[in-house]
């Protein structure tokens, strides 16, 4: 996969199919994590990598319960021995094994969206239980987890600042700066979605195909120009949409719900509307209303 492509598909994912992973990929991944840069080259991480089924359950006592339910859950610690050797300024060195640790958790997860797996970071664990339920040695801390396997379905990406945003140039500033980075448009195709939660995303020019995505939720999301087949929106709840020229063919709106959204010049071919209004208004004369 060319870099750019990886780099823009790469996505937190937190649901996965229940197959093992193979020895090729969990080698394909930790060598991509003993790759990354480290400070004076000492390396000063430690990966646990939990594949033993009961070992997994633990996790359920110490992070979100999704977590054990990966094919793999890596354990990203720091070794207080490197650190040790590093320098005599124990902080400073343990700063620097926790960056190390960070460049070689990028590398997991560029290096699994690469072969068609994914991962998440999780930072959000008890540490102190995971040293116990997983006897890890003293000399190991615990930095993040690390869950992989292959994905459920395809992630939506997340909406990111822009770069002005984040960033102060002293000098030159490119010209390009205050526009959002430029993306992939995204796709889903052929997926069992019910009750799913969408928020906050930036999906312009999307295409959505095959999909039952019935009894969900749609909160905040630019779907500007995007294209909806065969999909079961029935039930579903739609707020703060930007819906303009978007495109609708087969798709079931049946008793859906949509408030606050944009939907100039959306066109509809063979949809199902029984039952469906906006902000209240049955669909129909609401569309009829907004193309005028
Ligand atoms: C340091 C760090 C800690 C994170 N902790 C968690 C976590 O505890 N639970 C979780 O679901 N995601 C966690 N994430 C994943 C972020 O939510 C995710 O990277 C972010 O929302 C951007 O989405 P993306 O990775 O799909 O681009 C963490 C990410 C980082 C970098």
């Amino acid at each position: 996969m060319e870099f750019k492509e990886l780099l823009f598909k790469r996505r937190s994912v937190r649901s996965f199919k229940q197959r093992r992973l193979t020895e090729d990929e969990i080698n394909y991944i930790l060598t991509a994590a003993i790759n990354a840069p480290s400070a004076c080259n000492f390396q000063s991480w430690h990966f646990i990598c939990v594949t033993d089924p009961e070992t997994k359950e633990r996790f359920k006592s110490i992070c979100a319960d999704w977590v054990s339910a990966a094919p793999a859950v890596f354990v990203i610690c720091t070794d207080s021995e490197k650190i040790d050797e590093r320098c005599q300024d124990k902080a400073r060195s343990y700063k620097f094994a926790v960056q190390d640790t960070a460049l070689a958790m990028q590398n997991m997860l560029l290096a699994a969206a690469d072969i068609g797996l994914g991962g998440c970071i999780i930072g959000a664990y008890d540490q102190e239980k995971c040293v116990s339920e997983l006897n890890i040695p003293e000399k190991y801390l615990p930095v993040a987890l690390m869950p992989i396997g292959e994905p459920t379905a395809e992630t939506p990406a997340r909406s990111r600042k822009s770069i002005k945003e984040v960033t102060t140039f002293i000098g030159d500033s490119p010209d390009k700066a205050d526009e959002p980075r430029e993306k992939e448009p995204f796709e889903l195709r052929h997926a069992w979605l019910p009750n799913a939660v969408f928020d906050d995303l930036g999906l312009p020019n999307s295409t959505f195909n095959n999909i039952n995505l019935s009894s969900s939720k749609f909160t905040d999301i630019n779907l500007s120009g995007s294209s909806f087949e065969d999909i079961n929106f029935a039930e579903s709840s739609f707020g703060g949409l930007n819906l303009s020229e978007t495109k609708y063919q087969c798709v079931m709106l049946n008793n859906s719900e949509f408030k606050n959204v944009e939907l100039k010049n959306a066109s509809f071919v063979d949809c199902d509307f029984s039952g469906a209004a906006i902000d209240g208004i049955n669909i129909l004369d609401a569309i009829e209303k907004y193309n005028k």
